[in-house]
């Protein structure tokens, strides 16, 4: 009985303890002018900065921030740099989903010692404000996941960096936190990186959708919804399913060159206000046609919010058991068709728009077929 107790309670603890999303980093070919974008569009606001002039020879990073999201947008200074070849691979996109942790060095041992391979063996880097440990593994595609534990820094990011200065300093537009962050796999690999997730790192798959459920007359996908212990970090994982035609997932791989992130979902308490920011500024949505309003109500049921001001921005509802969520998807922000945000705004709903999931791809398939791409 006694076996059987501790056994319990071995299964019951979570081995990688995660506090929430610690910062994403983008590799991107020009980090200059990507963090005027992200600060003109999206309202991040200047953080910190490494570059040559702290000391950093061959890269420049500039770290925004917008109340829980830290954005690191890091571009190499030379053509043979590893970055660069990874740039001309994949275009922009994330290199590094950060996770912040209590434990940087046993976040590694016990993601590598389940079967992970390392990216950073753990290291700890010291300065004035404190120390950062940190240590890194890979997931699908060239994609890294990086443990961050700061519980003795009191810096602004991390040594290494310094103080980011502007005299133009646009409003945030309301984004709040990561929601959650998709991958696109390849062919028959969603069911390998789920066991992945499961395995090395001791998330669980809380929603599963076949690609009945996702589907459109012409392409389909399938997705699984991987889940941390507290539900802090959540990674829904797709792969193309066969359609007519090309699917969008498989759209992105052929663009990427590589599995990656497909979207970035942020959080916001007031949807309407910040989209209505984020267009203002120039971001581009994508729009679902304006039936998709008639009989909102009679599909999802009462909602707080006007019809209309969500009908003028394009903005999603879905309902589940928990309550109901308004959610938004842009364009993708490069010109090849990869990387895209979503804004989400929950109302109870745990859920991730499967009842969307229809009328958003068809609004996809519209743009995926002014790219030829269909
Ligand atoms: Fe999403």
């Amino acid at each position: 009985m006694k076996t059987e107790l501790v056994e319990n309670i071995t299964q019951n603890i979570d081995f990688l303890p995660l506090k929430g999303t610690d910062f994403i980093e983008l590799y991107v070919g020009n980090a200059k002018q990507a963090a005027h974008f992200y600060k003109t569009a999206f309202g991040f606001q200047n953080l910190a900065y490494a570059g040559p002039e702290t000391g950093v020879k061959d890269r420049a990073s500039y770290v925004l921030i917008q109340n829980k999201i830290r954005l690191v947008l890091t571009t190499p200074l030379f053509p043979e740099h590893p970055i660069s070849e990874q740039l001309t691979k994949h275009g922009d996109g994330v290199k590094i989903i950060a996770l912040w942790v209590d434990d940087a060095y046993d976040a590694h041992l016990q993601t590598t010692s389940r079967g992970a391979e390392s990216y950073m063996d753990p290291q700890t880097l010291e300065d004035e404000n404190g120390e950062i440990r940190m240590s890194g593994i890979y997931t699908y595609g060239e994609t890294v996941h990086l443990f961050i534990e700061r519980h003795n820094y009191t810096g602004l990011f991390m040594p290494g960096y310094q103080k980011w200065e502007s005299h133009y300093n646009p409003e945030p537009a309301g984004l709040l936190y990561v929601d959650h962050c998709v991958g696109n796999v390849g062919w028959n690999q969603m069911d390998k990186w789920v066991k992945f997730y499961e395995d090395v790192m001791g998330f669980r798959n809380i929603l599963t959708f076949d690609d009945k459920q996702i589907s459109t007359e012409y392409s389909a996908l399938m997705s699984k919804v991987m889940s941390n212990g507290n539900g802090y970090v959540k990674f829904p994982i797709n792969e193309p399913a066969e359609g007519k035609k090309r699917s969008q997932v498989e759209e992105y791989l052929d663009f990427y060159g590589d599995e990656g992130v497909q979207h970035i979902a942020i959080a916001t308490h007031d949807i309407v206000d910040t989209v209505t920011k984020l267009q203002d500024r120039g971001v581009e949505f994508l729009k679902v046609p304006a039936v998709y309003y008639d009989d909102l109500e009679q599909r999802v049921g009462k909602i707080e919010e006007d019809i209309e001001p969500l009908k003028h921005l394009g903005i999603l509802v879905d309902r589940d058991e928990e309550g109901y969520l308004l959610q938004i998807f842009t364009k993708p922000v490069e010109d090849r068709p990869t990387l895209f945000f979503e804004i989400i705004q929950r109302k109870g709903a745990k859920s991730f728009g499967a009842g969307n999931f229809k009328a958003l791809f068809e609004a996809l398939e519209r743009e995926q077929e002014l790219r030829g791409n269909l």
